[in-house]
């Protein structure tokens, strides 16, 4: 329980390690990608890119899959919806650097973490990826960065998890207090 109360689909989220394998509906899907769509971002530049692959098809999944480090890999095996978020670096107007770009990618990817929450879908979000295996499996071109990993599902069986998950599982959410985030008037 938050304090004070926040609304529910940020209060419920939370990055769980035990996913099911039922499919994600491809008009949740839509919905999803339409929700990183309209993300803000500098210069609306829209610098975030996914590359996904769904459990249905297993060649593909176990590809993305492999993009992940073997911890990673280890729970999110399950989960029938995986993504490699990546980064355009530059702006397109003048090919200058774009600063702002990871920044807004992990907007982006918030906006599908909080609308999944929506559909009951349960996000975990990885940076453990493997950033040159990507690039060199998807032929990622030089101004882009693969930024990090996604894994989007129902809540499976904990059970199922190998024993250190459940425990990891188990244990307690924690967060630092307000007050050592936000300084008014001071840093
Ligand atoms: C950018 C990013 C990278 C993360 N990398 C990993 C990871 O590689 N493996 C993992 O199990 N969890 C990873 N996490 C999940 C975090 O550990 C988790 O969000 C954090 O502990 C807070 O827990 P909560 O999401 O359940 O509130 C990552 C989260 C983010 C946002």
């Amino acid at each position: 329980m938050t304090k004070p109360n926040i609304h529910p689909l940020l209060a419920d989220r939370w990055s769980p390690l035990a996913f099911s394998s039922k499919p994600i509906d491809p008009d949740v899907l839509a919905s999803l990608m339409e929700a990183a769509r309209w993300a803000p971002s500098c210069f609306n530049e829209q610098p975030w890119r996914y590359i996904y692959a769904t459990i249905d098809d297993a060649a593909a999944h176990a590809q993305l899959l492999s993009c992940l480090v073997p911890g990673n890999q280890a729970w999110a095996a399950a989960a029938p919806f995986l993504a490699i978020s990546v980064a355009c670096t530059t702006f397109a107007a003048n090919g200058k650097p774009n600063s702002y770009a990871w920044h807004d990618v992990g907007q982006a990817t918030m906006s599908i973490v909080v609308e999944a929450m929506h559909h009951g879908i349960f996000a975990h979000q990885m940076g453990g990826i493997l950033p040159d295996r990507v690039r060199e499996l998807y032929a990622i071109p030089a101004n882009f960065n693969p930024v990090a990993g996604l894994a989007l599902g129902y809540y499976g069986d904990r059970a199922q998890l190998p024993e250190a998950l459940q425990t990891r599982e188990a244990g307690p959410r924690t967060r630092r207090p307000a007050d050592e985030t936000f300084f008014l008037n001071r840093f």
